[in-house]
């Protein structure tokens, strides 16, 4: 069954091999290609808490806003990950966007992009978090098919430099 989940060592294999897949493409969101992966696969409880550490109950850094990570999964196998943001702030406002995602390299082009923003956009609306902005680079034609596929409405292409090297779009969604 194809869900959303929150991450767990249930899916530590397939996790891993998504990990090594994305550093030997060189493909995947930049700070999986600089994980370790040996220090990793020594102490995966250690990761998971890594990656719980923007939730509620957490005591946040400076600035940052409070977020979970969710994985998608077809039963066993981990196909992709995506980063939900409660609020933004203004890096958020300006580059990042409330929802970030990315698919395994091996399992791309199958829809699960269009999917996992789906499925983020319903965590979305149980959260209350209100119109949801999603933004890409504009060269990053796939995360534009994603977002168009699933509603987004284009509030234009903008040049962030203190944010993001390269010029982006932001989409709205809900607003
Ligand atoms: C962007 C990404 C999530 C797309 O995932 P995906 O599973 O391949 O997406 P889908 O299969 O749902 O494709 C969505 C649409 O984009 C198109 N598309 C996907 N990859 C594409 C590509 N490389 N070039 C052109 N179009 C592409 C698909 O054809 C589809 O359009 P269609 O429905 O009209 O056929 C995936 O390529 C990825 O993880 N990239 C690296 C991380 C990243 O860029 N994350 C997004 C940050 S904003």
């Amino acid at each position: 069954m194809l869900q959303l989940v929150p991450p767990s060592a249930t899916y530590q294999d397939s996790f891993l091999a998504a990990v090594r897949e994305a550093q030997a493409t060189g493909s995947g969101l930049a700070d999986t290609l600089g994980w370790d992966l040996a220090g990793i696969t020594a102490n995966f409880e250690q990761l998971l808490a890594h990656l719980r550490r923007y939730e509620p109950g957490n005591v946040l850094p400076e600035g940052f806003v409070h977020s979970e990570y969710r994985w998608l999964v077809d039963g066993q196998e981990y196909l992709g990950r995506v980063s939900i943001r409660y609020s933004l702030n203004r890096r958020l406002r300006e580059s990042g966007g409330h929802i970030g995602y990315e698919i395994r390299p091996s399992a791309r082009r199958r829809g699960y992009g269009t999917l996992i923003l789906r499925l983020a956009l319903e965590r979305a609306r149980e959260l209350d978090l209100g119109p949801v902005l999603v933004t890409c680079d504009v060269d990053n034609f796939g995360s534009r098919g994603v977002i168009e596929a699933n509603g987004g409405v284009l509030e234009g292409e903008f040049s962030v430099p203190e944010f993001h090297d390269k010029p982006i779009r932001r989409y709205w969604i809900g607003r």
